[in-house]
């Protein structure tokens, strides 16, 4: 029942309380008057016309008496119907101002309700501001509206900041390259990032809100994580390996949330770091075998002599000379590994402006004094196309993929070179109608020790660690190096290396 109406009954209830309680007293003194009045006029009139004579009198005064006595009777009346008519236009005139009254009064309390009932009953999200017309700053109403803004203003700019702290963290978890799951006391999903949606192979709307999913083995070893990080309250961490078409590496860390209330896993793409390792593996192993093919040859080759002094000079002669291959072929081995450490350490120092036009040229005569029979042709602009860094090292590079260009085509070599100024690069193209390389090779020639056929190369005098020398090399010089190759037509090397003027170096 709505405040109105409470007041509107009990003033009801009073009034009817005063006029049954004031009714029966009024209209029983007005009685009692007018009784004593009626009497006290009777015995009057008696007492006047009191003789036996009078006997005819006495009967005019009873009458008299009787008379007065209904008279007396219908002026009570009246006045007890003159009393409840009285009273019910009091009762109507005292509803309708206490009506008046109380709406005036009222006034705020309602404009209050009607400001903060669209927030209360979710018609709105946004906290309600309430404005009263009646600017009366004593009035309570007044006061309680003001005290009921300036405590929603507060919340307001609490749930703002709160708001802004929770976007601010989620844009951070968001972006982070780490996915972050995290699942309340009952295993339910309660936030997950975009990279853990993406790692878990499951859409984020799925996972919102669900029971933690156990449809893998890494959703499963996640979960049991999760339970093992709750149950001990500890920090538990575990690593999984995920066959694909890449092989995948994740680190596993769940950490309990406060107060028993879920868990929070972490999961990190270590990929990266354990082909690195992996890869540091190869190399060792790789490097190893490489030099231990030859060393073998040459103590072969060395104990037949030290076993066998009497050998024909021919025989001799075809011994050293294997002896001296292999060992030139260590030689190369050692210098190539040294060239690769060096690379990667090379001081920025070292980078000075060059005109990459004569470098061209004077690679192709230190090729031609290896492959005398080789067509080296150049097309290049005539002005010079400037860029910055290790000449010597470029130098190695371009020698490496003509030294290609020439070892793998059918002698004579035709060996085209091309140097173009783009608009902030310049472009270095080296093609062969060579043998060509397989698709299935071509993209992993740049690969340490990689080769397309071992025999072949090794024949050659090469190990596989050229063009790793070449994209290295390129690479410290913040270029590009891509390769395109039909197989039995020939193969094309493009280098992109960006233009360095003298005057704006490093
Ligand atoms: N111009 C080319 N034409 C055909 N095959 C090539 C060419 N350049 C490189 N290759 C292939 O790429 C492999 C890797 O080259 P590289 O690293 O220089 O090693 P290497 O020359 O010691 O064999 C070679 O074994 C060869 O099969
Ligand atoms: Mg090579």
């Amino acid at each position: 029942m709505s405040f109105r109406k409470k007041v509107f009954l009990s003033q009801l209830a009073l009034f009817a309380v005063f006029i049954l309680v004031l009714f029966p007293f009024i209209s029983h003194t007005v009685d009692r008057i007018m009784q004593k009045a009626l009497q006290e006029g009777t015995e009057k009139l008696i007492h006047l016309v009191e003789s036996p004579d009078n006997k005819e009198k006495m009967i005019e005064v009873l009458k008299v008496q009787e008379f007065f006595a209904s008279s007396v009777q219908n002026i009570a009346d009246d006045v007890e119907i003159g009393f409840l008519v009285f009273c019910f236009l009091a009762l109507l005139f005292f509803t309708a101002l206490t009506w008046f009254l109380f709406n005036r009064f009222s006034q705020p309390i309602q404009e209050i309700i009607q400001a903060v009932r669209p927030y209360q009953s979710g018609e709105v999200e946004s906290l309600p501001h309430i404005t009263v017309r009646q600017k009366n700053e004593k009035d309570d109403f007044n006061r309680l509206a003001s005290t009921l803004n300036s405590l929603s203003d507060r919340v307001r700019e609490q749930i703002k900041n709160i708001t802004e702290e929770r976007n601010e963290k989620e844009a951070i978890l968001e972006s982070l390259g780490e996915g972050v799951i995290a699942v309340d006391a009952g295993g339910h999903v309660r936030y997950v990032n975009f990279t853990g949606s993406k790692m878990l192979g499951t859409p984020k709307r799925h996972l919102m809100g669900a029971l933690f999913p156990t449809t893998s083995p890494l959703l499963e070893k996640c979960q049991h994580l999760l339970k093992a990080a709750q149950d001990t309250g500890v920090v538990v961490t575990d690593s999984i390996a995920l066959e694909g078409l890449h092989r995948r590496y994740l680190d596993l860390i769940a950490a309990p949330k406060a107060k028993g209330s879920g868990a929070i896993i972490v999961l990190q793409d270590k990929s990266s770091h354990y082909k690195v390792l992996e890869m540091g593996k190869d190399f060792v192993a790789n490097a190893s075998h490489e030099l231990r093919t030859p060393i073998t040859i040459i103590k072969g080759f060395a104990e037949t002599l030290q076993d066998m002094p009497e050998l024909s000079p021919e025989m001799l002669a075809d011994i050293t000379e294997k002896i001296v291959r292999n060992c030139q072929r260590m030689d190369n081995l050692v210098k190539n590994l040294l060239t690769l450490a060096d690379i990667e350490n090379l001081p920025e120092t070292r980078f000075k402006p060059f005109d990459l036009v004569p470098l061209v040229e004077n690679c192709r005569h230190m090729l031609r004094a290896v492959y005398p029979d080789a067509e080296v042709s150049i097309e290049k602009s005539t002005q010079e196309i400037w860029a910055a860094g290790d000449v010597d090292l470029l130098e190695l590079a371009i020698i490496n993929l003509l030294d290609n260009a020439a070892k793998y085509s059918n002698p004579p070599a035709h060996i085209h070179i091309k140097l173009e100024a783009l608009v902030d690069e310049a472009k270095i193209t080296i093609s062969d109608k060579g043998i060509g390389i397989p698709p299935a090779d071509a993209e992993h020639i740049f690969e340490r020790f990689y080769t397309v056929n071992k025999a072949h190369s090794r024949r050659l005098g090469g190990a596989g660690l050229g063009l790793s020398i070449v994209k290295t090399i390129i690479e410290k010089h913040d270029g590009t190096i891509t390769v395109s190759s039909i197989l039995g037509s020939g193969t094309t090397f493009t280098i992109l290396l960006p233009v360095q003027r003298p005057t704006s170096l490093r």
